[in-house]
């Protein structure tokens, strides 16, 4: 299948490139950076696409015709409540412009990667524990924001243009490469730094926890989803989850490989009030019914594959040293 990639050079895109690749799939990878050296493995074409530039989008579509778009380019949650005008610009302008691209050229399929960053506390009260896909929406960051309303057109362009979009609800996702600048970022330092620095001062306090999900599911839900039978699917965007630690439980989860690691906790003001906005659990009833959603890795399953992949990555230098 023609596929394309918007926002290909970040962490999700660096596994889904390999995914597709190793399916036969013919790619076009776009990002607004030139392809980074972490990527330099992944197969097919690389282009730059600027998916704030209209014309840029419509030009590229059109000239690639792609059957399936995954549109992943945006400003993630932290990074975007330091810039929130570049968050609108990237997340909200630029879905805009993709969804009328494909409704140009004509592409058949766009998958959506969204977030549990569209949950928040109501008005009325705390969010259910877990959070069902038709909660009410209060996100309260400008990230969560500009996904809610990607989700809404996403629904308004499958239901007036009958494009198939689809998407899902990421939890944090965790890989052995260096983060966007998510607030889940807490989670994989105190893999990379358990491993290079034998500790880590986490962000956020002992108890916050949060959905999480190991990148293998995570790339397997896009790939299941962007595969399955539209006739099965009754809905538009799919809650997924895989499991919810605190993050006193990864320290413990990690400490089992790493029995010399310390892990203490610092909680960041605006990170750690982005975490408790969102929540504990996701009920993804939904996915597992329609599309047979399940996750393979539990939390010690994850560490247990994690930590020696990230122990290889800082061998070879791929992990930056940064932070
Ligand atoms: N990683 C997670 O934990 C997580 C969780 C929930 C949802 N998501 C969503 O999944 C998608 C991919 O996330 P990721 O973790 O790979 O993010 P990332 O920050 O690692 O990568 C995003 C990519 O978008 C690119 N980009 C930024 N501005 C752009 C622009 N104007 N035009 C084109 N490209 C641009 C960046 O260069 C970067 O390579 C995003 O839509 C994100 O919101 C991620």
């Amino acid at each position: 299948m023609r596929i394309l990639i918007t926002g290909a050079g970040g962490q999700i895109g660096h596994d889904l490139i390999g995914a597709l690749v190793a399916e036969g799939h013919e790619l076009v990878s776009t990002d607004l950076a030139p392809r980074p050296p972490s990527h330099a493995h992944a197969g097919g074409d690389w282009q730059r696409l600027d998916v704030t530039d209209a014309a840029a989008v419509q030009h590229l579509f059109t000239e690639c015709r792609p059957e399936l778009v995954f549109h992943l380019a945006a400003i993630l949650s932290a990074s975007g409540e330091a810039n929130p005008r570049l968050a609108y610009d990237v997340n909200q302008t630029g879905t805009w412009n993709v969804l009328e691209a494909c409704r140009r050229a004509r592409v058949n399929r766009l998958m959506f990667t969204s977030s549990i960053a569209v949950f928040g506390p109501p008005p009325s009260g705390p969010l259910p524990d877990p959070a069902p896909d038709d909660s009410p929406l209060h996100p309260g960051t400008m990230y969560g924001v500009t996904k809610v309303a990607g989700e809404l057109l996403c629904a308004y362009y499958r239901k007036r243009y009958d494009i198939d979009c689809r998407g899902v609800r990421f939890p944090g996702l965790i890989s052995a490469a260096m983060p966007g600048g998510g607030s889940s970022d807490y989670a994989l330092f105190m893999y990379v730094d358990g491993v290079r620095k034998n500790g880590y001062e986490a962000f956020a306090r002992a108890d916050t926890r949060i959905p999480l999900m190991y990148m293998p599911d995570g790339v397997r839900a896009l790939l299941e989803l962007a595969m399955a039978d539209r006739s099965k699917l009754t809905r538009t965007i799919y809650n997924i989850a895989a499991f919810s630690p605190r993050a006193d439980e990864i320290a413990t989860s990690v400490g089992r490989l790493l029995p010399d690691a310390k892990f203490t906790y610092k909680p960041d003001t605006i990170r750690q009030g982005i975490l408790d906005s969102w929540p504990k659990a996701i009920d993804d009833a939904a996915a597992r019914r329609d599309w047979g959603w399940k996750e393979r890795f539990d939390l010690d399953g994850m560490t247990d594959d994690l930590v020696p992949r990230i122990r290889r990555m800082l061998e070879l230098g791929a992990i930056l040293s940064s932070h």
